[in-house]
């Protein structure tokens, strides 16, 4: 029997958006944070890298702005960029408060606290502005909020629910268009629940998984992005896919990223013969944006027609390597790799989906009551390509925002007492299940293939043609089977792809991340690639 729910705010995702968002809200409201599989199956456990913010006295809040809107190839929002650069620093107090365990600058001066922390160095930054855990600093960050959310009874956190649908006015022929809740599949039980709420947050990462070589883990499936466009949402700059330069090449290495935090402090790309090549690329070498990098990269690879090029920080100190990298060294070591003598065979991986759900200042969607923070949205933030932890700001000062701004309407909210339960009358189980399988392969093949680092008109064509059948063979398998985590994640991961490839083919420039050889030089103009929808799927 499927049940029906009512809370306060409903929060799909368990990352450090979800919770951060939870846990600034009070503690009299009734709060649902799901997670579609184990909590820490998120991306935020596996960021390796740290929080950008203005924390030292060199450095400044102009400094910060200047460095994103340059990495952002001019297409970043300025407000948004100012607006959450302005609020780092009290969004890492609010994190220490929380009790995340930043490595400490041995060299502090203890009269000087802002500077008790260490801040290291990434690419696009000009100054040390990264406040991290050792390289582990999305573990530390998840582990800590997570311990915070256990405490406070208001706060229900639930595994193994996967969202389906949300439920909006307009699906169910009510007046208005509000967001009331969402359809979510427990996967212990196989039921579809109904979850009122009278604000929803999607908060669930964003869709690198959409590519057949990623750092991201399985879950990151453009959920967050599909469900807001099937509700209404517009949806923005989709086409700008962030490429990590540095991901472990080994066959048995499954997503293992090579922090660029190591380049930050000193480690070099290394052609097979050990030869360096970035400084052919840009002068910042190593330290220019990752969409240079990673580009850099794949030109070498395609020109040598190599597997992988090497990153390499054995000439630093054995110290210096295990303190400041554990991570990397235990996890290269388990392959063989010791890096304190030998360079780590890297190749770029699908890292980060810059565009998103269109978010305000607050994170409000075009849908009322429903909000979107973290990866899943497009604040502007980001621009053409995102600089490095830039990204877990984000999440931190929007969860915040969006938190106030739900508590200045709370009064003035009311949804229905009741809402219809999901109907499964019309479907059986699945005796098909190869057709998933199949599709989230060629998927995921033709995404790398034809809309990877470099694009061209045709390859994007073949691509659309490709993700249309898809489509079409996914709804029908959707209208007849009964729904489970991998035809949800499917058929989300398909939507998201149609909209990157047509976000891409509309893109008739080269501009950060989107690289056409059929336009390679960038329009005088920075426009952003704003997708509205026409219809709803009810
Ligand atoms: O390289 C890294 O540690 C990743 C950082 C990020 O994506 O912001």
């Amino acid at each position: 029997m499927s049940q029906h729910f009512q809370h306060d705010v409903l929060v799909i995702g368990s990352g450090a958006a979800g919770l951060s968002l939870a846990l600034s809200l009070p503690g009299n409201l009734r709060i649902a944070v799901l997670s579609k599989g184990d909590l820490a199956n998120g991306s935020t456990f596996w960021a390796q890298g740290g929080v950008a913010a203005v924390l030292d006295d060199t450095d400044t809040v102009q400094s910060h702005v200047e460095d994103t809107l340059n990495a952002g190839g001019g297409l970043c929002h300025e407000d948004a960029v100012r607006f959450t650069v302005e609020h780092s620093r009290e969004a890492i107090q609010w994190l220490i408060d929380q009790g995340v365990p930043f490595t400490r600058d041995e060299d502090a001066d203890p009269e000087h606290p802002g500077f008790e922390f260490h801040l290291t160095r990434e690419g696009g930054h000009s100054h040390r502005r990264i406040i991290h855990a050792a390289d582990a600093t999305g573990a530390a960050i998840f582990k800590t909020l997570l311990e915070q959310a256990r405490q406070r009874p208001n706060i229900e956190l639930l595994e193994q629910r996967v969202a389906v649908d949300l439920i909006t006015a307009r699906r169910l022929g009510l007046e208005g268009d509000r967001c009331l809740g969402a359809y979510v599949l427990n996967r212990a039980t196989g039921e579809v629940d109904t979850y009122g709420s009278r604000f929803t947050i999607l908060a669930s990462g964003g869709a690198a998984k959409v590519y057949l070589y990623t750092s991201n883990p399985d879950g990151a499936c453009g959920d967050g992005i599909a469900m807001a466009w099937r509700s209404g949402c517009r949806v923005a700059n989709l086409e700008f896919n962030q490429f990590h330069p540095t991901c472990l090449y080994h066959p048995q290495a499954k997503s293992f990223l090579i922090t660029e935090a190591l380049r930050g402090e000193g480690a070099h790309l290394k052609l097979p013969n050990g030869e360096r090549f970035m400084h052919r690329f840009d002068p910042r070498g190593e330290l220019a944006p990752r969409d240079i990098v990673a580009r850099a990269i794949d030109h070498e690879m395609k020109r040598l027609g190599i597997d992988c090029v090497y990153l390499d920080i054995s000439h630093e100190s054995d110290t210096f390597i295990k303190t400041h990298f554990p991570t990397v060294y235990e996890r290269c070591l388990e392959f063989s790799i010791d890096i304190t003598k030998q360079a780590i065979p890297v190749v770029p991986a699908a890292h980060y989906t810059c565009g998103g759900v269109m978010v305000d200042g607050h994170g409000r969607t075009d849908v009322p009551g429903l909000y979107a923070i973290g990866e899943t949205s497009f604040t502007g933030l980001h621009g053409a390509n995102r600089m490095a932890s830039n990204s877990l700001l984000e999440c931190f000062v929007y969860a915040r925002s969006a938190a106030d701004d739900i508590l200045t309407q709370l009064e003035h909210i009311d949804i229905p007492d009741s809402l219809p339960s999901w109907d499964a009358s019309q479907v059986t189980d699945s005796d098909e299940d190869v057709i998933i399988a199949h599709n989230w392969d060629e998927l995921r093949r033709f995404m790398w293939d034809y809309v990877g680092i470099v694009r061209t008109n045709k390859r994007l064509q073949r691509a659309e043609h490709r993700v249309r059948l898809l489509l079409d063979e996914i709804d029908e398998f959707y209208s007849n089977y009964k729904v489970s985590r991998d035809l949800i994640e499917l058929r989300n991961l398909a939507q998201v792809a149609e909209l990157m490839i047509r976000s891409a083919m509309a893109r008739k420039e080269s501009r950060g991340l989107h690289y056409t050889l059929d336009y390679p030089d960038m329009l005088p103009e920075a426009l952003d690639t704003i997708l509205v929808p026409t219809t709803y799927a009810d």
